[in-house]
């Protein structure tokens, strides 16, 4: 037979399991960093060519005369973010693990095994360069902004 203590100390334990389970849940929700999908990244007429690279948000914007394409910065190892090579001309690489990357963002060298994923991009009404990370495009998508 059990006691009313042993009862009340069951409740309590159930109470602070229940608590813990959904101070966890909470805590997960709450350490997932808020990625937004869409930023506007720039003044078109601020991006330079051949790229013009924006460490914060792990983006490079390449340009040439009226085209422009966005590729991400973003180690696809673990997240770090990545260097331009010596001259800038031959690709990137991960000083966290070691991992390469092309100028087009294909693996050449792992740990990473995945390449760098390209993003959809738009001018907006006041000229700013709106990238779109919720939608991938492919390496050799374009946006058209007419000539410099
Ligand atoms: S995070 Fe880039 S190689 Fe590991």
């Amino acid at each position: 037979m059990r006691s009313p203590d042993s009862s009340r100390r069951q409740f309590l334990t159930a109470g602070v399991c229940l608590g813990c389970a959904l101070a966890v849940s909470g805590c997960e929700q709450s350490l997932e960093p808020e990625v937004p999908r869409r930023i506007e990244l720039a003044p078109l007429d601020s991006l330079h060519e051949p790229r013009t690279i924006f460490a914060l948000e792990k983006l490079v914007v390449f340009r040439q005369r009226d085209s422009i394409g966005v590729m991400s910065m973003n180690c696809t190892h673990q997240s770090c973010l990545l260097t331009p090579l010596e001259n800038g001309d031959e690709g990137y690489r991960c000083n966290c693990h070691e991992s390469s990357f092309d100028i087009q963002g294909r693996v050449l060298r792992g740990p990473a095994t995945r390449d760098l994923p390209w993003y959809a991009a738009e001018i907006d009404g006041q000229r700013m360069l709106v990238v779109d990370l919720s939608h991938e495009v492919s390496k050799e998508w374009r946006l058209n902004v007419g000539a410099a």
